[in-house]
């Protein structure tokens, strides 16, 4: 058994695999690079990104470089921000302190911000052919999906029954081919829904498939508590000009740009708003107007965002308003609800009533 299913997924894999550009290269930057990028987003959408982020920073010394801005102008979109500051983060490290080499063995790797035990495995075994399992999305359900595996996925000692299985029937050769099939198998036969089992090599083995249960893995840890939020943005157009300011705190979408924010506890009316906005920047009478809704879902919130264009002459703007002109907004790095009201807005102009 211990040859037979490695030698299988092997082979499935050469015949059946994606051909993906971060699979062609050993260069760890491009390999860390697309595997950050991909915890974000699919394979689809993740390639666009990749392609970008090589051409604007083909090298972890480019990315070092940067500012902060440029580097989150180019995640612009993906979500999940603080990776894109990790990565950032972790480039100046390589480029600076580490003369741009990046740790050659899983347990350096894991010590740099943003890389954790999947990535540093997913690299070491990729570049330097470590011997170690990559443990995802699509690995835990594939393999969970086979041995029956039907604690949920969020305690240890689930992982560690998958990595004890992969661990046993790792190869000890072509190791990153058995690595890159196990993520292939998920993405491509083991899917979430409807799992293409009549293609499956290891059908017949699968507990899944023997007991009809594929829909009943992986079981989904605790559900969340997801937390509401309410955010008003005041839209404040002035020849041309629109105030932005840069999000500071330690919270979401930390130093990216957006609207004057002003944050609720609840849905508010245009009185009560008015009356925070005269509070807050001594603007007698604010002429406001609601522009647009959007709800706007992250993992652990859900933002239920208003953009009310603000109609008053400001002339003495708080400190930290910055006023970008119209044609220049894109080259802000904005939180993706934001882009999308712009797109609209820019489409659309004032009709925009979106929901
Ligand atoms: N998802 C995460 N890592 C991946 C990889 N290397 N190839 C395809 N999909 C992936």
């Amino acid at each position: 058994m211990h040859n037979k299913f490695s030698n299988s997924l092997i082979a499935w894999y050469q015949e059946y695999h994606r051909k993906l550009p971060w699979r062609e290269t050993k260069d760890a930057y491009k390999i860390w690079l697309s595997e950050i990028i991909l915890q974000q987003t699919r394979v689809q959408q993740g390639l666009s990104y990749y392609l970008k982020f090589i051409q604007v920073f083909p090298t972890v010394f480019d990315l070092a470089s940067a500012t902060e801005d440029e580097v989150l102008t180019q995640w612009q979109g993906l979500g999940y921000y603080s990776r894109a500051r990790n990565l950032h983060l972790t480039a100046k490290k390589i480029a600076f302190e580490m003369g741009g080499k990046f740790p050659n063995s899983k347990s350096e790797l894991i010590k740099l911000k943003g890389i954790g035990d999947y990535t540093s495995s997913a690299i070491a075994s990729f570049c330097f052919d470590e011997p170690t399992a990559v443990i995802d999305g699509n690995v835990f359900r594939f393999i969970g999906r086979m041995l029956g595996i039907f604690s949920p996925i969020d305690l240890p000692e689930t992982k560690a029954r998958i990595n004890i299985f992969l661990q046993e029937h790792f190869p000890k050769k072509n190791g990153n081919t058995f690595n890159q099939g196990l993520m292939e198998m998920g993405a491509l036969l083991c899917t979430p829904k409807n799992p293409n089992c009549e293609e499956c090599p290891f059908k017949m083995s699968c507990y899944a498939f023997q007991n009809n249960c594929q829909a009943d893995i992986p079981v989904k840890g605790k559900k969340i508590k997801v937390r509401i939020r309410h955010f008003n943005y005041l839209f404040i157009s002035q020849e041309n000009n629109i105030a932005l300011q840069k999000r500071k705190g330690q919270d979401i979408w930390k130093n990216l740009y957006e609207f004057p924010c002003i944050e609720t506890d609840q849905e508010v009316s245009q009185t009560d708003l008015q009356n925070i906005i005269n509070e807050k920047y001594k603007i007698k009478n604010p002429i406001i107007s609601s522009i647009a809704n959007y709800n706007h879902q992250l993992t652990h919130q859900k933002l239920k965002v208003t953009i009310w264009k603000l109609d008053n002459y400001i002339a003495e703007m708080p400190k930290n308003w910055i006023f970008a002109s119209s044609n220049d907004i894109n080259n802000f790095a904005l939180p993706r609800v934001l882009s999308r009201f712009w797109e609209d807005f820019s489409n659309n102009g004032l009709q925009l009533q979106i929901v």
